[in-house]
């Protein structure tokens, strides 16, 4: 832990991609307090890109590397922010929670069940603070529903659903190299590869791990055309991208039941044509809140006498904003500040230097980070036995009964 509330904290980023980057730019700029004193990765065109982002804002040279190890035997390092590909994440996040580091990891789906319970098991002997840098959970629209589940607007929650549906066709085929490990994933895996960011709200609303559990899911996945198709069109048919074998099926169904009773659907949704959209949907016995029409609709408010008109009241989400907005994102708002993907990312990354300041408890923990990977496993395993259910392991060992 930090010693004491006012001390600079001292920032290793390890991979420094297109995300690393961005996570870099909203921590120099979110006025934390902070100081980035090593900056890794096994490309030197990106540790330069992210250097001169340090040189921007007058801050100190940081010590730069290409071997992550170099950062968690770091003396000047209280924090490490890993930004890598999915493939490293749990190797590297486990042996900087042994070397005392606090960890702010990417999201990413799980590669076995095994890597999941290694994270668990890692934290439960080191107590080395994790927190899975789970940005949706810090959206506007998604803390505000926290506070409105939490004051009972909705009643009791019976049902949500929510995916990761984002056209990332031109990301793969244009920008990314055979080797890119999505492209890798693609060609061998056939899963919800990205749970996270639909999943996590949910689990928040859901009182996942306080009283509530994810039980089991079963997964269906469609053919894999979206893709190659893509690439056949924009390359031409002789490009390795038009060819390359794609198990990666293109949506993704995946339903979840709760121990509360509840059910989840989520979708992954990212290689066919198609509008952003995290489609969250909440629906308890006395209302219902859908993102893709920005309503909100309660029983006996003015919306639902209105019932056989509703789609006048698509986009009526800003009215509900004056009682129940977020305290994060009202001060945030009346601040003016900025930040990436809307400023949810500069306020996850606030709340996690502020948990690290104060000593408490991750908000997005080693066991949610667990839950919330496994699904890109087991829907893996689902989808192979043409849909069967599959049981996710109890990461808290029944303490989510209490907690
Ligand atoms: N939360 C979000 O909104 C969001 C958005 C984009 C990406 N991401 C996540 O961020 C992560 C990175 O994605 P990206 O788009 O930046 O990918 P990227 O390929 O652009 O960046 C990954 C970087 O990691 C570096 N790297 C790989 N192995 C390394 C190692 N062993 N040591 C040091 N550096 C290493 C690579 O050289 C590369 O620069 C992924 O988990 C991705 O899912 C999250």
């Amino acid at each position: 832990m930090i010693e004491t509330t006012d001390k600079l904290i001292h920032v290793g980023m390890i991979g420094l991609g297109l995300r690393g980057t961005s996570l870099l730019k909203d921590a120099l700029d979110g006025h934390n307090n902070i100081k980035i004193t090593v900056l890794c990765d096994i490309s030197r065109d990106r540790l330069d890109i992210a250097k001169e982002e340090i040189a921007l804002r007058n801050e100190p040279e940081p010590y730069v590397c290409t071997d992550y190890h170099e950062v968690l035997s770091h003396n000047d390092v209280d924090v490490v922010i890993i930004a890598t590909g999915w493939e490293t994440h749990v190797q590297i996040a486990c042996e900087a929670m042994l070397s005392g580091k606090i960890v702010g990891c990417e999201v990413s789906g799980a590669y076995s069940v095994e890597d999941c319970w290694k994270l668990v098991h890692t934290y439960e002997k080191t107590h080395t603070p994790i927190m899975m840098l789970e940005n949706c959970c810090y959206g506007r629209d998604e803390l505000m529903l926290l506070n409105m589940v939490n004051q009972g607007v909705f009643g009791e929650l019976v049902h949500c659903q929510g995916g990761y549906r984002h056209d990332i066709r031109s990301l793969c085929v244009d920008d990314c190299g055979l080797d890119h490990f999505r492209i890798k994933h693609f060609s061998a895996r056939n899963c919800d590869y990205y749970p996270t960011h639909d999943l996590g709200p949910i689990a928040k609303l859901l009182g996942i791990g306080k009283g509530n559990r994810l039980l089991s899911l079963v997964s269906v996945a469609s053919k894999a055309v979206g893709l190659n198709s893509y690439a056949i069109r924009n390359k031409g048919t002789d490009d390795a991208k038009s060819n390359v074998r794609i198990a990666q099926g293109d949506v993704i169904t995946t339903t979840i039941k709760c121990s509360g009773g509840e059910t989840i659907v989520l979708f992954l949704d990212t290689t066919l044509p198609r509008f952003y959209s995290r489609g969250l949907q909440v629906q308890g016995t006395l209302g219902m809140y859908c993102e893709d029409n920005l309503s909100v609709y309660i029983d006996n408010e003015e919306n639902a006498k209105l019932d056989t008109n509703w789609s006048s009241q698509w986009g009526n989400v800003e009215q509900y904003r004056k009682d129940y907005d977020h305290p994060l994102w009202r001060s945030f708002s009346e601040k003016k500040e900025k930040g990436g993907h809307d400023g949810m990312d500069r306020i996850m990354l606030n709340v996690f230097f502020d948990a690290i300041r104060t000593g408490s408890h991750m908000p997005i923990d080693v066991y949610d980070m667990a839950d919330w990977k496994c699904v890109t496993v087991l829907s893996e395993q689902s989808i192979l036995q043409g849909g069967a259910p599959c049981l996710f392991p109890d990461f808290r060992n029944g303490r989510w009964v209490m907690d």
